[in-house]
C-alpha cells in the first residue's frame, strides 16, 4: 500500500469517526432497552426472592378513572380549613389505592400492579439507569436522601446524601439511614406517561407559540400517583415501625452507623414508613391535591395497611405565609390542613405538609412544582435551565425573591414564577417524569458529566 493511500484510510477513517461522534442520537433500540430496564442491578444467582418487574405498557388510549373524591364537597379557599372537612376525601383516595392488595405487603409478592384482573399501576421508565441511586432488583427501588434518627423521634436534625456529618459544635452523630422508594400511576396518570415516553424510550416534545412542551401533559383528572417510602430504620430504632413491612432490598452497603457507599450494594431489610399521595383535582389552584399517610405501629389495626394514618393535605403552597412573604405579613396556613396524629413529625416549612422522611424545610406541593425538563438532548442543570427543587440558599429561613417564587400558586401549562426557566418544560409537578428526562439527556448527550457510579449500560 503506498503512502498515499494510507494517508486517504486515515482521513476517512477521521471523518467518519468524527460524524458518529458528533451525533447525539443513540441507536432506537439500545434506548429503548435502557429506558424500560427493569433495575439496574440482577439477582445473585440461585436468588429465590422477589424479583421487579417494571410496569410500562401504558394504555393508549385515554382511560376512565373512577374518582369518587372529586365529587366530595371541599373547599379550596376557605381560610379555615378543618381536617373534619378533608378526611372523607382522603379516605375515597385511600380506598382507591389500597384496593386488592395484600393489607400485610409481604416481600413475596411486594405491590400488586393487577387489581381486579386489570394493571392498576404503572411505573416511570428511565429510572433504572443511575447507578448511584437508580432501582434495585427486589421491589424497583430507587434510593432517596438519607434519614437520621432525631427526624425519626422528634423532629430534630434531619437528612444527608449518604453520609451524615457530626455536628462540630455539639459532638452530636446521629444514625443515618437510607430511604427506597418506589412510585406508580394509575392507568389515567399511565396514559399520560405513555405520550411522553412512547415505546422509543425517546421523550417526545414539540414547540408551540414559543414554549416546549411534553406530549401528553397534563395530567387528566382521574390520575392518582402513589409513592411508597421505606427506611432501613427498624423498631429498635424507631419504636413506631413495630409491625412494618420486611421487604428485601439491594440497598447500598453500611459503612458505619453514619455512612454508606454511594455505589456499592448488598441485601437488605426495609420497613414502610411513609405512602405519598398525589391526585389530580381542577378545583385546586395548583390543579394537584397531595397527601401523605404515615405508619404508626401503635394504632390497633390487625394488618400494616390499617396501620397507616394520613398526615393531612396539601393543595397549594399558602403564598401569603412566610417565607413566601416577610414574617410580619405572614398568614396562617389554609392550603395545608393537618391531620391529629400520635408519632413524632417534623412536617414541611412553617408546617406546610412534609412526611418523616421529607426535607422540613420544603413541601410537597412547593418541591413537586419545580418540575421542568431541559429540551432534549439538553442536559438538565438545576438553577441553570431548570427550578433548583430544593437546596437553594436561604430556604424556609427567610423572605427572599428564591422562597416567594418557590412557595407561589400556579398551575399548567404555566412555566416557573422566576421567568428564569421559560424554554423549560414544564412537567406538571411530575419530578419522576424530570428524571427520566434528566437520565435520557445524560444516556445521549455526549457532553454529560461522568457518573458518580457506573451506568447501567456501562458493566
Ligand atoms: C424536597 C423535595 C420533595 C418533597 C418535599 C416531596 N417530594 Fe415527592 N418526590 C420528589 C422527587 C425528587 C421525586 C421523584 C424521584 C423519586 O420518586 O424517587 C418525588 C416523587 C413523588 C411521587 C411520585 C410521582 C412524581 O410526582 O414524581 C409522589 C406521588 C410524591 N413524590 C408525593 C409527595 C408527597 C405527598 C409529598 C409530601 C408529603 C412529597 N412528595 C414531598 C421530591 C419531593
Amino acid at each position: 500500500m503506498n503512502s498515499k493511500r494510507i494517508l486517504y484510510i486515515l482521513v476517512l477513517l477521521c471523518l467518519v469517526s468524527c460524524v458518529f461522534q458528533e451525533t447525539p442520537e443513540a441507536d432506537e433500540s439500545e434506548t429503548a432497552v435502557a429506558a424500560f430496564r427493569d433495575s439496574v442491578d440482577a439477582p445473585p444467582a440461585g436468588w429465590n426472592g422477589p424479583v421487579f418487574e417494571l410496569s410500562h405498557d401504558y394504555p393508549q388510549e385515554k382511560p376512565d378513572c373512577e374518582a369518587p373524591w372529586l365529587n366530595r364537597n371541599v373547599d379550596f379557599q376557605d381560610p379555615n380549613p378543618k381536617w373534619e372537612d378533608w378526611a372523607p376525601y382522603v379516605q375515597d383516595i385511600i380506598e382507591y389505592i389500597l384496593e386488592g392488595q395484600d393489607p400485610n405487603l409481604p416481600d413475596e409478592t411486594g405491590w400488586l400492579n393487577s387489581v381486579n384482573g386489570e394493571t392498576r399501576w404503572y411505573h416511570v421508565p428511565w429510572m433504572a439507569y443511575d447507578g448511584e441511586r437508580g432501582r434495585e432488583f427486589a421491589h424497583g427501588l430507587t434510593n432517596e436522601l438519607s434519614t437520621a434518627l432525631p427526624a425519626f423521634r422528634d423532629g430534630g436534625r434531619g437528612s444527608g446524601k449518604h453520609i451524615f456529618e457530626a455536628d462540630l459544635e455539639t459532638q452530636d452523630n446521629p444514625p443515618l439511614y437510607e430511604t427506597w422508594s418506589v412510585g406508580m400511576y394509575n392507568p389515567c396518570g399511565a396514559w399520560s406517561l405513555g405520550q411522553a415516553f412512547p415505546a422509543s424510550g425517546m421523550p417526545d416534545t414539540y414547540a408551540e407559540n414559543g414554549r416546549n412542551f411534553a406530549r401528553g401533559m397534563p395530567f387528566q383528572e382521574g390520575t392518582v400517583v402513589i409513592k411508597l417510602l421505606n427506611t432501613t430504620a427498624d423498631e429498635t430504632a424507631v419504636p413506631y415501625l413495630k409491625g412494618s413491612t420486611n421487604w428485601q432490598t439491594n440497598g447500598h452497603i453500611q459503612l458505619s452507623a453514619t455512612e454508606y457507599d454511594k455505589c456499592e450494594r448488598e441485601l437488605r431489610s426495609v420497613h414502610l414508613v411513609q405512602v405519598d399521595i398525589a391526585v389530580v383535582d381542577s378545583r385546586s389552584p395548583t390543579r394537584w391535591v397531595y397527601s401523605t399517610l404515615a405508619y404508626d405501629g401503635n394504632l390497633p389495626g390487625e394488618n400494616v395497611l390499617d396501620r397507616l394514618t394520613p398526615l393531612g393535605v396539601q393543595f397549594g403552597n399558602d403564598r401569603g405565609t412566610f417565607p413566601a412573604v416577610p414574617e410580619s405579613d405572614s398568614q396562617p396556613l389554609h392550603e395545608t390542613v393537618l391531620a391529629p396524629i400520635d408519632i413524632p413529625e417534623h412536617y414541611g416549612c412553617q408546617n406546610r405538609l412534609a412526611g418523616v422522611v421529607d426535607q422540613p424545610n420544603s413541601s410537597c406541593v412547593s418541591c413537586h412544582m419545580g418540575a421542568f425538563a431541559a429540551v432534549p438532548p439538553e442536559l438538565n442543570k438545576q438553577g441553570e435551565n431548570v427550578p433548583a427543587i430544593f437546596n437553594f440558599d436561604g430556604i424556609c429561613t427567610e423572605y427572599n425573591e428564591a422562597n416567594a417564587d418557590y412557595f407561589m400558586d400556579y398551575q399548567y401549562p404555566d412555566s416557573y414564577p422566576s421567568g428564569d426557566f421559560d424554554e423549560a418544560i414544564p412537567l406538571d409537578s411530575s419530578l419522576q417524569l424530570a428524571v427520566a428526562f434528566t437520565q435520557y439527556a445524560n444516556f445521549v448527550n455526549p457532553d454529560a458529566p461522568a457518573p458518580a457510579c457506573p451506568n447501567a449500560d456501562s458493566e
